[in-house]
């Protein structure tokens, strides 16, 4: 656009909202005004915009499944349909720009807003989250991956600051963005409320800039949170183009006064209302006709099934063949609960009643359901007695945005009514509708199969009949750890943090990472999901494809009798390197449908970033040289096959300094062999016969001393000389800094 064809005056207005929802228009300039609406998992388009009577209804739209459950679909696919039916449907009621997805890490399984994230993995949060980007966009309709970053928490959520080392935004709370920004260039990214290391994240420069523009390429549009701006003119300045909503008028006159004032250029100005025009190009998507409901309806149905996690099954009491009297007990089983409050409440176009989806699928095969509602156990246990099989319906009453959970255990009511359906029933089934983890703990040993449906919006009713009957064979696996006590989990001690800081102290052991590597058992582990019918892995291979890049090949075969869905789960194991590395980390996966008896070759190529750390010391991503282990797993817990493989890595040599300690110098690659053999001759001579010895008891007493100090201890051991001539050999070979992208 040119920008010389508005006003100074003009141009700060357009940098924030025209109300809540909408951008300014300039039409003189070539810039729409568009409207920007929820998301993450159904359009919430409100029928006014008028906010003095409360938040205003929103137009009828499906509501998908929520990001908790396309989480543990591990289906790109899933997620590409859902992007694909957003896209539709945002376009028929006029949103240009649907806020979503939001790939923010499950740090915590009291985060209030887990049901409107992927995964506490970044792998996995990314690749759906870029497969949900794609196909959306590819309708037409602008993306906001949200909320970055480090935003794990609703407490404090405006405020607070995460105090969280780099290599950890590195490697477990960016890579997610970095693979949606990398691979799916969305249309806008939406900053989130919180600080970053003291820094709001709406006018963090490293943030919104170096890293997101200049490392990852980006080149769209920043969008603030609603009301995420603290200060308009330092959040310009970092790159955040768009304030959102509207300040009336009041954000502008501080732009206006800060260029007039030469704090900042006006050209820092005419960036952001560049790409702010640009992203209004949106809104010339050509409107589609309305979309079909019961076609998006049904289409939830179906995507709603692939997200189920069969957690446990035994005795094969699942599916429900053959069973004459069905007791379904339970309140969620007529009040469903299918999504979260807050932005991403959707106003839905219909809704599955799961009591009436079972009678339906029931009566069908012949067979008859009762129903005791609420939760008594002694109505529960009166219709659990009379049934071949008890399923109780289960879950949590309310999660939302805006506060986080205190606790992950069930309503005592709820647990009560399982343990007394549990006791006489001959077999029970408990359904799961929760949008963050809750605890087993009480009844899990007392019941026979446990089906987790967290929370599947609208056609939730019908897609759990679906699996309970077996016209769907569950494929879902957890996108998160179930532990066994909230105490368990690896942030338990630092969350949500206090007097304004929440320190992010377990760093990279997130989730599985933390209990793989400290050995600590939990209920069901990260990536944990039955089937109805049975996988088998073999014929792993894995061969280096050129430097520190590999692939694997594998062999996965359906044994059982139906056709099913697997998800070949790829991890990669090795204690190479200067920094922990958490005992495994997910590094490739691949869902596969297989018909019974049928099998298939799966292929993946493993990038150098597969193995690589974030190194602070450089900056960058590093190969350490050493072995790896290529693990498949059925789960981060049960690993069935494994392969190693010797990788060069990097060369690694690190400039020496003073300050560069005794064993830094003595095991330096490139000088430390003419160190060691200076040290060696200036030894006083009744050393020198043990001088093996000497060196190495040495080299361990004085091995964390700094060079600087090391001198000054043993005056005469190294001449100035020689020291100076070491150093400068030392930094010859870079340092490899090359970057890899995810
Ligand atoms: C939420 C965002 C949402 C926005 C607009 C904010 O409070 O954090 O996720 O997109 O409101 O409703």
């Amino acid at each position: 656009m040119d920008t010389s064809k508005l006003s100074l005056e003009q141009k700060a207005e357009l940098l924030s909202g025209h109300g809540p929802w909408r951008t300014h228009a300039f039409p003189e300039a070539g810039a729409d005004s568009i409207v920007l609406g929820d998301g993450p998992h159904g359009i919430r388009r409100e029928v006014v915009e008028d906010y003095s009577k409360g938040i205003p209804e929103s137009v009828p739209a499906t509501c998908f499944p929520p990001a908790v459950a396309v989480g543990s679909s591990w289906d790109p696919e899933v997620a590409e349909r859902l992007g694909a039916a957003l896209g539709r449907e945002a376009r028929a009621s006029g949103v240009a720009v649907l806020l979503g997805p939001g790939v923010n890490i499950k740090r915590s399984p009291l985060c209030g807003r887990n049901f409107e994230y992927l995964s506490e993995d970044p792998l996995l949060s990314g690749v759906l989250g870029s497969a949900y980007v794609r196909a959306l966009q590819h309708e037409g309709v602008g993306a906001s991956v949200k909320h970055f970053a480090a935003n794990n928490q609703e407490t404090d959520r405006m405020r607070i600051s995460a105090d969280v080392d780099e290599r950890t935004l590195r490697e477990i709370y960016f890579p997610a963005f970095e693979r949606v920004v990398t691979e799916a260039q969305p249309a806008t990214v939406m900053c989130s409320y919180n600080r970053i290391n003291g820094v709001y994240a709406s006018q963090n420069r490293w943030l919104l800039t170096d890293v997101l523009r200049t490392e990852w390429g980006y080149s769209g549009t920043v969008i603030s949170d609603w009301g995420a701006v603290v200060d308009r003119v330092a959040a310009l300045v970092a790159g955040l183009d768009l304030e959102m909503p509207g300040t009336g008028g009041a954000s502008a006159q501080e732009v206006v006064d800060a260029v007039r004032s030469k704090e900042i250029d006006e050209s820092i100005v005419d960036r952001s209302v560049v790409r702010i025009a640009e992203l209004t190009r949106l809104g010339h998507a050509e409107e589609q006709e309305a979309f079909d409901p019961p076609a998006h309806h049904a289409l939830a149905r179906q995507l709603a099934a692939d997200c189920v996690v069969l957690l446990k099954n035994d005795n094969a009491v699942l599916p429900l063949d053959g069973v004459s009297r069905i007791a379904v007990i339970g309140e969620l089983a007529v009040t469903p609960r299918y999504q979260g409050d807050g932005s991403s409440r959707v106003n839905s176009t219909t809704v599955d009643i799961p009591l009436d989806e079972i009678t339906a699928l029931a009566t069908e095969r012949g067979a008859t359901v009762v129903h005791a509602g609420g939760y008594s156990p002694g109505e529960a246990e009166k219709v659990a007695r009379r049934a071949d099989v008890a399923v109780v319906f289960a879950g949590t009453t309310i999660e939302a945005e805006g506060y986080d959970r205190t606790s992950i255990a069930l309503p005592g009511d709820q647990v009560d009514t399982i343990r007394a359906v549990a006791a006489v029933a001959e077999r029970t089934v408990v359904v799961l509708s929760n949008g963050g983890v809750v605890s087993l703990e009480d009844w899990h040993d007392d019941v026979d199969a446990i089906v987790e449906g967290w929370l599947l919006g609208q056609a939730a009713g019908g897609a759990l009949a679906d699996v309970l009957f077996g016209v769907v064979n569950p494929s879902g696996r957890l996108a998160e750890t179930i532990p066994l006590r909230l105490e368990d989990t690896p942030c338990h001690v630092n969350f949500p943090g206090e007097s304004g800081h929440v320190r992010y102290g377990e760093g990279v052991m997130v989730g599985y990472r933390y209990y793989e590597t400290v050995g600590r058992d939990a209920r069901y582990p990260f990536g944990h999901g039955l089937s109805y019918t049975r996988f088998e892995i073999a014929d792993l291979a894995v061969e280096e494809t050129g430097p520190d890049t590999a692939t694997a090949t594998v062999r996965v075969t359906n044994t059982g009798a139906r056709p099913g869905k697997h998800v070949v789960q790829l991890y990669v194991a090795t204690d190479a390197g200067e920094v922990r590395r958490p005992a495994r980390e997910l590094r490739a996966f691949r869902k596969v449908f297989l018909e019974a008896g049928r099998s298939a070759e799966v292929r993946f190529d493993l990038g150098r970033r597969a193995f690589a750390y974030w190194d602070i010391t450089t900056s960058g991503w590093v190969v350490a040289g050493g072995t790896y282990r290529i693990q498949l797993g059925e789960s981060s817990s049960v690993i069935v096959a494994e392969a190693g493989i010797e990788l060069t890595g990097d060369p690694i040599i690190r400039e020496l300094t003073m300050e560069s300690t005794f064993g830094e110098w003595s095991a330096h690659p490139v000088v430390g062999a003419e160190f060691r053999q200076h040290l060696t001759r200036g030894l006083p001579a009744e050393h020198t016969e043990n001088a093996e010895e000497a060196h190495r008891e040495g080299l361990a007493m004085a091995a964390n001393i700094p060079m600087r100090l090391f001198t000054r201890q043993a005056p005469g051991l190294f001449s100035d000389e020689i020291l100076h001539r070491l150093m400068k050999i030392s930094g010859t070979v870079p340092v490899s800094r090359e970057r890899v992208p995810a």
